[in-house]
């Protein structure tokens, strides 16, 4: 790919996990941006069956952590956001499309974070039984309501080059 066409896909190469964070709050109108983009993601029959805890206690931050075994810089981000999907408002009821909407909301949210100055890392939750189980008790979520992944955010105290993983290896014409 030239530099040009490069250039112009910066916005989705410049989208890389940071984990590391500056002790700086982020302002309601940045955390309102995040998740217009979040929501502005497509979703199955427009049925946007995600949900979202939006966490800003340090000690909930802390708390949510405990059972996220590679989720402990959550507790140092300034931002957590818990994209839940709420099984009853997917297409068809479907947890695969309900997963697949929450996805996509997902990293609209990343790949907004940079562009608006921020550094965000995804950290998995479902299918992760416990882990579910934690979330579901500390954030008092309803029974229907699955916590499918954190996204811990913050101004970036670490700086990542932008890149692709390209293989070419993955690509098939036509026929596999
Ligand atoms: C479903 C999913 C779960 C992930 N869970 C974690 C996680 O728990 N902790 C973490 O540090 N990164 C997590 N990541 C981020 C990946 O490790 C990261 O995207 C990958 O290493 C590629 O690096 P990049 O995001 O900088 O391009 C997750 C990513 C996805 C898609």
């Amino acid at each position: 790919m030239d530099r040009e066409l490069s250039n112009k896909l910066s916005p989705i190469l410049s989208r890389r996990s940071i984990r590391s964070y500056q002790d700086k709050e982020i302002s309601n109108e940045l955390i309102d941006a995040l998740l217009h983009a979040g929501m502005a993601a497509p979703s199955a029959c427009a049925k946007d069956p995600w949900r979202f805890i939006v966490i800003r206690d340090k000690a909930m931050l802390g708390t949510v952590c405990e059972k996220l075994p590679n989720g402990t810089m959550l507790a140092r981000a300034a931002l957590g956001v818990v994209v839940c999907g709420d099984l009853n408002a997917a297409h068809s009821n479907q947890l695969s499309y309900m997963l697949q909407d929450c996805s996509a909301c997902i990293e609209n949210i990343l790949i907004t974070a940079p562009l608006l100055g921020l550094g965000a890392v995804w950290l998995g939750i479902h299918p992760r039984q416990e882990r579910i189980d934690h979330l579901r008790k500390v954030l008092s979520l309803p029974h229907a309501i699955i916590p499918v992944s954190a996204i811990a955010i913050g101004y970036p105290d670490e700086h990542k080059a932008p890149r692709s993983r390209y293989d070419e290896g993955y690509v098939h014409n036509e026929k596999w």
